[in-house]
């Protein structure tokens, strides 16, 4: 009441939010700063540009009063969420608040961020979701439950119109998982950890002893699982990290990424590429190398850097322009494909292609690597997402051929089958069947066997074969490849060609959907 025995509203209503930025209280903020994190606001504060943020729901409380949850009512309901800035774009953003409950995910907290998920998709501007919560709120049951089922419809939504990205920067266990999973991007904290069942269930049902973190750590989902595509040292750098790769896309799917003013030379070529690929053509070398020498100075992310190593993703900058960069890299496993790289190659050129980026492809790649723990794998289905992800995908793509392009992953890795606008090679290229030892012994087995010499002979088919194919001369003399380049010259020509793509407009045959392999 105030002096005149009115109520004082605006004081009742500054009470209220100074309450709601308290969370669940300064003991328990405390606590979290003594875990090592963060509080939900102090993250949003280093995301989003100052003074951006305008919150949504920040009086919102549950109404439950059974196993003690009516002494335990906090405004917000352990989650902040609203509308602001990131380098003057604007974003939607949600923030769980571990300090309430754990962060535990009510129907409260279900119903802002829905509310936010809908303002994001009718503005088609990204969304950003913070995570670190305790999973379903125990105490609400089943309301708890179906409410994780509402936000994943509106990600499944929004997919591929809006981007969205998951921070996990606590816990995030059992059905609570499966949001990120449907959002374009995960990016974990150290200390974080993402699983499905805890290691008392897991303990319980196989007798293996696991912690949090050797379950489901940031090191196990970007090594192992592929479930994380970036990770960082400590909760600043993984939201620095977030403001990097909304850089490259778009804020919805009928806009193109922003483009940067151009910092580098368009004309730059840099003579040590001309130097990179070693003589002995079984030498390994980086192919981060090639990128970096040859895209905008500094601009490459890579994405999924250590999931997959024998296959380089990331995005880049050419002129200034976003660029989704797909390669083999020989300096792991040959670069050859195997299941984890054609999961990973073929969910990146999806992602490109629903943001509008263009896909630019080096190729220096033996095949697909052989073995039974592949093909029981299912190495067919996977590998076939490469090429369906080639074909189906509309944006300007060019390919350029550094050295190996054997076989099947000739044909997958962006051959102008797979509606690549143009294809370059380098002098260094092979384009063949297969290797020339195994062509040898499939086409000349009984003339190696009943030459006089049958070594020499060997060695003389092989040097013939060798001679005809590797090469990229017969690839470019029936039309395959367009051009061949001397390395240096890579930089430049992939400008002026993106320069003509950039207003490409390709359509494919209407339909519900396709049936991507998987
Ligand atoms: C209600 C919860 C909670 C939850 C944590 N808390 N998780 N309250 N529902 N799911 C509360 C704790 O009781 C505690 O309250 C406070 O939050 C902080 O938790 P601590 O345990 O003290 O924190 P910490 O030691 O850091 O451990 C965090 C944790 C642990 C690993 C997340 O709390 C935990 O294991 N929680 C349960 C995880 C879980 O099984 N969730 C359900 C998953 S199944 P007090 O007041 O005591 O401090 C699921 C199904 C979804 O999510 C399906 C969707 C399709």
């Amino acid at each position: 009441m105030a002096e005149d025995g009115k109520h004082d509203h605006l004081a009742a209503l500054r009470e209220m939010r100074g309450r709601a930025v308290l969370g669940g209280g300064r003991k328990r903020i405390e606590q979290q700063h003594a875990r090592g994190k963060l509080t939900a606001r102090e993250r949003l504060a280093l995301l989003l540009d100052e003074g951006s943020f305008q919150e949504f729901g920040a009086l919102a409380t549950h109404n439950v009063t059974e196993f003690g949850l009516a002494d335990q009512r906090y405004p917000g309901d352990g989650l902040v969420a609203g509308f602001g800035k990131v380098s003057g774009r604007r974003v939607a953003v949600f923030a769980q608040d571990f300090t309430v409950l754990g962060g535990s995910f009510s129907e409260v907290q279900a119903n802002k961020i829905c509310r936010i998920q809908d303002l994001a998709l009718a503005a088609g501007i990204p969304l950003i979701g913070l995570n670190d919560s305790g999973g379903a709120r125990i105490q609400e049951g089943v309301r708890s439950l179906a409410a994780y089922g509402e936000v994943f419809v509106r990600n499944v939504m929004a997919s591929g119109v809006i981007p969205q990205i998951s921070l996990i920067l606590g816990p995030c266990a059992g059905g609570a998982v499966y949001s990120p999973a449907l959002t374009d991007f995960v990016i974990m904290s150290e200390g974080s950890s993402m699983f499905l069942t805890g290691p008392d269930v897991i303990k319980a049902v196989t007798g293996e002893d696991v912690t949090a973190q050797s379950l489901g750590g940031a090191e196990v989902h970007m090594h192992r699982s592929g479930v994380a595509h970036l990770a960082a040292q400590s909760e600043a750098a993984a939201l620095e990290l977030v403001k990097r790769l909304l850089g490259y896309l778009p804020q919805n799917n009928n806009e193109d990424p922003p483009q940067v003013a151009p910092y580098d030379s368009p004309d730059r070529e840099d003579e040590a590429l001309n130097a990179l690929i070693p003589d002995n053509e079984n030498e390994p070398y980086d192919m981060r190398v090639a990128i970096a020498m040859i895209f905008d100075r500094d601009s490459f992310l890579e994405i999924h850097p250590d999931f997959a190593p024998n296959a380089v993703v990331g995005f880049a900058r050419l002129d200034g322009y976003s660029i989704g960069i797909v390669a083999n890299q020989p300096a792991y496993m040959s670069g050859a494909l195997n299941i984890d790289a054609s999961d990973k190659i073929s969910r990146f050129i999806r992602t490109c292609d629903a943001y509008n980026v263009p896909v630019i492809t080096f190729v220096d790649c033996p095949g697909f690597l052989p073995g039974t723990d592949q093909e029981f794998g299912g190495v067919i289905r996977h590998g076939a997402k490469i090429i369906y992800a080639y074909c189906e995908s509309t944006v300007p793509k060019i390919s350029i051929v550094t050295r190996k392009a054997m076989g099947g992953a000739y044909v997958a890795m962006s051959s102008k089958q797979m509606r690549t606008d143009l294809t370059f090679a380098w002098p260094t290229a092979q384009v063949a069947v297969m290797g020339a030892e195994a062509a040898v012994r499939v086409l000349y087995r009984d003339d190696v066997k009943n030459a006089p010499d049958s070594a020499a002979k060997e060695r003389e088919l092989i040097a013939y074969y060798r001679e005809k194919f590797f090469n990229p001369y017969r690839a470019a003399d029936v039309g395959q490849i367009d051009e061949v380049i001397e390395p240096r010259e890579t930089r430049p020509r992939l400008i002026r060609a993106l320069e003509v793509l950039r207003t490409k407009v390709q359509q494919n045959p209407p339909k519900k959907h396709g049936l991507v392999p998987s």
